[in-house]
């Protein structure tokens, strides 16, 4: 076998680790540079496998971002530990379909067993089936076609047979700080915009208990409540255990948790009190590519009822071959080819254990506590929200400045930061104000890194002054 393309791989993929924690954490070519670097058309003829992968690690390289580095707090991305990186290339080299346990039995059993760890660490009932998607945003698709199917099923409708022309008619009621994947869910299952009924919420984006009794007492029919573990800009939980208990004094109710990262709060002895009544839901969402730190992608849906799982997910044919007694990922997926995700997971869980995750959760949230610490402490910055987990939203306004001038100055803050290099992070409107957002999410960062990107942001802040004559703030 000719190893040179692999070989090439390795090296640059080990000098890119290696530049990781040094390099600009933006990208430093723009589009045109990259376009000029990956774009032409197609030669008619090939050339070798180890120059072709030599070619694409130099010329992709400028218009790579850091975002698995340590000084990444953009979004809520996470890196990718060591095992899970090698367990990835493994899975590359294996190229697994995992999708039929005739494909592929390593993969069905590593699916089995990393649903069996998660399930142990999210303290979920022993019924819970997990199927593995590709992020959060399926993790919800996946959870809310199994709602669906089940309170249209209790509701004497089959869904799966018949569609939604017809249907009795299915409310959703979701936060107002419900994160934007459960629309883009109800979109793909038929359910629509339309189906959704906002619940408040309070300062820190939780739901509201008092708002949520209310809006129940006006609806009729299958429900289906949307609650959050962990708002992608204030890190808050809704209060689940007061939110099930209303949810639970009607038969009809399929109470869907979206924990996209906030679920491995419950990995961690100080912080598992935030997910305080989370067993009880129907269902959950979360990310490994998050929190967990695997490569992308991998997001994980569970479900407390396997067979509303399978109900919602299932497709036959005559020449599969399923299996009469071991696992078929694809009966839990809206896929059906695909990558065996569980590997990456596999070894991620394996490499840290129980106790390195609660560590890496823990330090991820200190490390927030500590940029909440350092910033705040300077004249001109406020926290804004409590930092109960990994995200910090900041602002920047000069004392006597009018909330416009805060607006321009917070957002000059996060362009030069982003220019600088020295970390990334980026912006959102909360409440009406521009804010910078911080999120700690990847296994690598160390507290160093943390007093270096605060340092960064705070010489952009005292080099930014208030421009007076800017326009009005616009979204980000
Ligand atoms: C609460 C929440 N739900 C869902 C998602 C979507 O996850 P993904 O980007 O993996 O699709 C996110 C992403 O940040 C999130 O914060």
């Amino acid at each position: 076998m000719d190893r040179s393309a692999l070989d090439a791989a390795h090296e640059a993929a080990v000098r890119f680790f290696e530049q990781l924690p040094e390099r600009k954490v933006g990208a430093t070519a723009d589009a045109a540079a990259m376009r000029k670097a990956l774009g032409g058309p197609l030669p008619e003829e090939g050339q070798s496998a180890a120059r072709v992968v030599e070619e694409l690690a130099r010329n992709a390289d400028p218009g790579l971002v850091a975002t698995a580095g340590p000084r990444f707090f953009g979004f809520v991305i996470g890196g990718s530990l060591p095992a899970a990186v090698g367990a990835d290339w493994l899975t590359s080299a294996w190229d697994q379909n995992a999708g039929l346990f005739v494909l592929s039995p390593a993969a069905a059993l590593v699916e089995e067993t990393v649903a069996g760890w998660l399930k142990e660490i999210f303290a979920l009932p022993a019924s819970t089936s997990l199927g593995m998607v590709t992020g959060g945003q399926m993790a919800n698709t996946t959870c809310l076609a199994a709602a669906r199917h089940q309170v249209l099923a209790a509701a004497g409708w089959d869904v799966e047979a018949q569609g939604l022309a017809g249907a009795p008619r299915v409310t959703v009621l979701a936060g107002d700080d419900a994160h934007i994947t459960i629309f883009g869910a109800l979109r793909l299952l038929g359910l629509g915009d339309a189906s959704v009924k906002r619940v408040q919420s309070d300062g820190q984006g939780r739901m509201r208990p008092d708002a949520l009794r209310a809006a129940l007492d006006t609806v009729q029919g299958p429900v289906i409540l949307c609650a959050q573990a962990g708002d992608v800009n204030t890190g808050a939980f809704d209060p689940l255990e007061e939110l099930v208990a209303i949810a639970r004094s009607r038969p009809d109710v399929w109470v869907h948790v979206d924990g996209a990262f906030g679920l491995w709060a419950a990995a961690s002895r100080k912080r598992r009190h935030l997910t305080r009544g989370l067993a009880f839901a129907d269902s959950w969402a979360t990310d490994a590519h998050k929190w967990l730190n695997v490569p992308y992608d991998c997001g994980l849906a569970f479900i407390r009822d396997g067979a509303a799982h399978r109900a919602a997910m299932a497709r036959s044919a005559a020449y599969l071959q399923p299996s009469a007694t071991d696992r078929d990922n694809y009966a839990f997926t809206p896929e059906f080819s695909r990558r065996a995700r569980g590997f990456a997971a596999w070894a991620a869980l394996r490499s840290l254990g129980r106790s390195g995750l609660e560590a890496m959760i823990d330090r991820c949230c200190d490390h927030a506590l500590l940029f909440a610490e350092r910033l705040a402490a300077a004249e001109g910055v406020q926290v804004i929200n409590e930092v109960v987990l990994n995200q910090v939203l900041v602002r920047f306004e000069p004392p006597g400045a009018s909330p416009a001038e805060g607006d321009r100055w917070t957002r000059e803050v996060i362009a030069r930061v982003q220019r600088d290099g020295v970390c990334w992070l980026s912006g959102t409107v909360w409440r009406g104000r521009a804010l910078m957002r911080i999120s700690v999410s990847n296994w690598s960062t160390t507290s160093q890194d943390v007093h270096r990107s605060a340092d960064a942001i705070l010489a952009a802040h005292r080099s930014s002054a208030p421009s007076s004559s800017g326009s009005s703030p616009a979204g980000p």
